[in-house]
């Protein structure tokens, strides 16, 4: 076959999933945008995420950053014939999000991934008291960085973007540092929940402060049930766990493989 790639794309999505895993190993999970994230925020971003994942990694996007709008038109055209699913309207909301976002003259990313966070753009105050820092509200950056994929309602799609609401506090339980790590390394491997296997990827935020990360995964602990699913005595994050962690190397998807899961 001439293009055996490109195959998966007739397949279905569960053919896809599992290409994924040879499209994405040799993918380093490199941040090169330091604080732009996988992605700049902007109208239809969280489209991008939702679509051009189904395939590839949303490094396969990022790779191409800075390229001429032209080129983004023939991109979109070319994954529309791989197979790229999208009404009319969502199209044209990628195409304006990549040519404006991606393109060789973004517009200055002056608002925070989650809308949250106002660090960057507060000048350093001399002398005067530091403020606290800004109550993060970690259901907008759940809506903002995660909900493309895990979903609102933190159910997921499953065999593509495994659940979190009913999930979550397990994974706590085995190990309390496994959730800030994963969204702090991202996760790339096998796993199973509930009964669907998952091969996917999932990006590091190194664009979230160490206040976001832990106010989303609260966010993720204390919806949807989950509370209900936590021992009484359960401790939240606090940005100092999330800063702990930062400085501490892990392979996430042998933490894991390591872990003893009491659901499904
Ligand atoms: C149905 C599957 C599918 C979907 C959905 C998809 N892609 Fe792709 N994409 C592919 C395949 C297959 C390739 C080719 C990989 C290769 O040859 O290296 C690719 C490659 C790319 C490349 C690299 C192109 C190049 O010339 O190197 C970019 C950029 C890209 N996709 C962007 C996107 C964007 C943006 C979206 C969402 C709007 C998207 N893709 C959605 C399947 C898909
Ligand atoms: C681009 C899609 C995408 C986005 C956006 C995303 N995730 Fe994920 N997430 C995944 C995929 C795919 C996996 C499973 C990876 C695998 O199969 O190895 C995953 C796995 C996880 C896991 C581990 C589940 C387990 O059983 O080990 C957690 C926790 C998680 N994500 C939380 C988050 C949080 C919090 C955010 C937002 C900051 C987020 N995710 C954003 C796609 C995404």
């Amino acid at each position: 076959m001439k293009h055996p790639r490109w195959s998966f794309a007739l397949l279905g999505l569960p053919v896809a999933v599992a290409a994924l895993v040879l499209l994405t190993a040799p993918v380093a999970v490199t941040q090169a945008q330091s604080a732009a994230g996988p992605l700049p925020p902007g109208p239809g971003v969280e489209l991008i995420y939702a679509k051009c994942t189904v395939c590839h990694p949303i490094q396969q996007v990022v790779a191409s950053q800075g390229i001429p709008a032209f080129l983004w038109d023939d991109t979109i055209d070319l994954m529309k014939r791989l197979g790229l699913k999208a009404t009319a309207e969502e199209e044209q909301t990628i195409r304006t999000y990549l040519k404006t976002y991606m393109g060789p003259e973004p517009p200055p990313t002056d608002t925070a991934s989650a809308g949250t966070s106002d660090a960057t753009t507060t000048p350093p105050s001399s002398g005067t008291t530091v403020a606290q820092a800004p109550e993060v509200d970690g259901a907008a950056v759940f809506d903002a960085n995660c909900s493309a994929c895990h979903q609102a309602s933190g159910e997921g799609i499953p065999g593509t973007f495994p659940p979190l609401a009913g999930h979550a506090p397990d994974l706590f339980k085995a190990d309390r540092d496994y959730l800030p790590q994963v969204v702090l390394k991202g996760l790339q491997g096998s796993i199973e929940v509930g009964g669907s296997s998952y091969s996917g990827f999932m990006p590091p935020w190194p664009n979230l402060s160490e206040a976001e990360v832990a106010a989303v995964l609260n966010h993720v602990l204390t919806s949807w049930g989950n509370d209900e699913l936590l021992p009484a005595d359960a401790q939240l994050y606090t940005s100092e766990d999330v800063a702990r962690l930062a400085g501490v190397e892990a392979d996430t998807s042998e933490l894991r493989q390591g872990l003893t899961l009491e659901g499904p």
